[in-house]
Parts: C-alpha cells; structure tokens; sequence
C-alpha cells in the first residue's frame, strides 16, 4: 500500500498557477525528497498533503485516508516538521516535548515516558532542562523533529529538515531520519536544496518544476538521464589542444580553460586508451578528470529557465 497517493493535485493563489496536476505515489517505510527551485511550491505541496491548505483540484489519499472527507484521521496519522522551527524558545527542551505530549492528550506518564526516550535517542538528555532560546540552529532542528515524533506519525512531512545545518549536524540529522524509517517503518516526504541530501537519503526523488514534476525515479535513474560522462583533458597551451582535438573527432573543445571534453566513462581501459591515443600523437596533457553527471547537473538541467528566444 502507498502511504501516500495523490492523484491531479493543482493550486494556484489569485492568478498564480503553483501545481498544475501532481501525482505521487510514496511507498510505506521509504524516504521520497521533492526538489525544486525556490517558489516550486514544495512547502504548498507539504501543505495540502498535511491538511494545512485546501488543493483546488485533485484528490489524495495519506496513510490510506481521503485527504478532505477523513482530514481528521489523516492529521492522527501524519508529523509536520514545517520550513521554521517550531520550537517554543522560552521553554525548555523537556518541557517542549511535555506541551506536544499534552497537545496530542498523552496521560503523564506516557507522555514523560516519550519526552525522556526523544530525548535519550537524539542525543538531548544533557540539554533537556535548559531553554531552547540558548540552543545552537542544529540542536533546534533535532528538538524540532523529536516535537514532531511525540504524536508517533505513521508518516512525515519534513519541510527543509536541514537548511542551515553544518555538514556534521545534517549527518546526525539523516541518520536519524535513516532510523525511523528503518526501525519503525515510517514514511517520510521531505523538501531539500540539498542535492547531497536527496541523493544520500531519499529512496525516491521527484522535481517540481513550473507547476509539474518534471523527473521521478532513484538518484541512479534521474542521473542516467542526463548525458554526459566524459574526460576533461587539460592542456598548458593553444597548441596542445588543437594537436589533441586532432586525435579525437568525438571530443568538444573548451578553448577558454585549455580542455578536451571527451565522451565516454572513466574505466582503466577508457583512460589508457585515450592517453595511448595522446602519446601516439606526441601530445602532452597537463590533467585528466572524469566526469560522471551529479544529482546537481540533473537538477540544473531539468529546472533550466527556457532562454527566450530570438525572434529571426
Ligand atoms: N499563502 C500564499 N499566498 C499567495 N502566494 C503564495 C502563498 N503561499 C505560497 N505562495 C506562492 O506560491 C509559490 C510556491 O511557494 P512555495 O512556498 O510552495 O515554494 P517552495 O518550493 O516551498 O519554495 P522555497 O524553496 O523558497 O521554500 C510561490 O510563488 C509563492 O509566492
Ligand atoms: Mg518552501
């Protein structure tokens, strides 16, 4: 079964068109990142999936209820950890987690039972009496999540988890974020404009771009679909790189960097044959890299602006 499926899902605020026709269809226990440009309608996305705005068309179904017609037994199932902490600064760590307790009608004990595990799992223990105010933008993000793990949601929403995040916090982060859905089977919808994040967490990426999701499949499949492994040669001089253009008539020249760009995967045998073919021809080349296409190229090629053209 989906833990989320949603079917022509459209919005637009006053005259401006934000999602024209989503579909989506998230397995249980798996990560899916949606990606897209600032204003793609990520958050908008996140929002009517959580119940929070109204789609204008299409329907969806989250954690196996119709989104309008069973909103209340979809906000029982779902944690929203929204694009800005909800973190109440004058409280502290532990007693922010007791007001999420009480707001989900926790008996006591059960909800200090959950405080104290949250706690204990994300590493806040030593932090739990002080107030948040004085917590650090990592330890906040953590808090932020164990608010949203109080309610135990089935599935999550997860609105930029890491922004601003060093690249140590945001490894802790995913690992726990790895966690839920390994150990306890949670799925999570999670926006990111960190490609790295997507490609080292998500199970499925989609990209939102122009009111439609322009790519769907695993980082490997989105990355296939951009052309272009190739050996970047470099050259000290003009000289050099013509004689070597010479010898490969697949290659394309980059005159303003000296370099060769020639098609083809960085295998042993691919390498060795071009710097035979190079040496063949008494050219010397000052380095060599391979290239394989990132989830970055993939994103800057799928969400391109379409340059105007020129009328002729
Ligand atoms: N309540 C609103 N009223 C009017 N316009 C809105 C509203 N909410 C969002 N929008 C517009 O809808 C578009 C999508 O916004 P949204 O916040 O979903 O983008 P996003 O993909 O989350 O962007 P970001 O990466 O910057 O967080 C934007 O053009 C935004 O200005
Ligand atoms: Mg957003």
């Amino acid at each position: 079964m989906s833990a989320i499926h949603a079917e022509g899902l459209r919005k637009s605020f006053g005259e401006k068109l934000v999602l024209d026709g989503i579909d989506l269809r998230i397995p249980e226990a798996s990560v899916f990142a949606l990606l897209g440009p600032n204003g793609a309608g990520k958050t908008t996305t996140v929002q009517i999936l959580s119940t929070l705005i109204r789609a204008d068309g299409g329907r969806a179904q989250v954690g196996g209820y119709d989104l309008t017609r069973q909103a209340d037994d979809v906000r029982r199932s779902i944690g929203v950890t929204g694009q800005f902490a909800a973190v109440d600064g004058l409280l502290t760590a532990e007693e922010n987690l007791l007001l999420m307790a009480d707001l989900h009608h926790l008996p006591r004990h059960e909800g200090r039972r959950r405080a104290a595990e949250l706690l204990d799992r994300f590493d806040l223990t030593a932090e739990a009496k002080k107030t948040a105010a004085t917590f650090s933008g990592g330890m906040r993000r953590k808090l932020d999540l164990a608010m949203t793990l109080v309610g135990e949601p089935r599935i999550i929403f997860l609105d930029e988890p890491t922004t601003g995040l060093d690249p140590r916090s945001r490894r802790t982060l995913w690992q726990l974020i790895r966690g839920l859905v390994e150990d306890r089977g949670i799925t999570i919808l999670l926006t990111t404009q960190y490609l790295e994040e997507a490609d080292q967490l998500a199970d499925r990426i989609a990209v939102l771009n122009g009111g439609r999701l322009v790519a769907e499949g695993t980082a490997e499949e989105l990355k296939r679909r951009i052309p272009g492994s190739h050996l970047r040669l470099r050259f000290a001089d003009e000289r050099q790189l013509d004689a070597a253009a010479a010898v490969f008539d697949v290659a394309s020249r980059d005159p303003e960097n000296l370099a060769l760009h020639i098609p083809g995967d960085g295998t042993p045998a691919t390498v060795r044959a071009v710097l035979d073919l190079l040496d063949a021809a008494r050219v010397q080349a000052e380095s060599l890299t391979v290239h394989t296409p990132d989830l970055d190229d993939v994103f800057l090629t799928l969400t391109e602006t379409p340059r105007k053209s020129v009328a002729a």
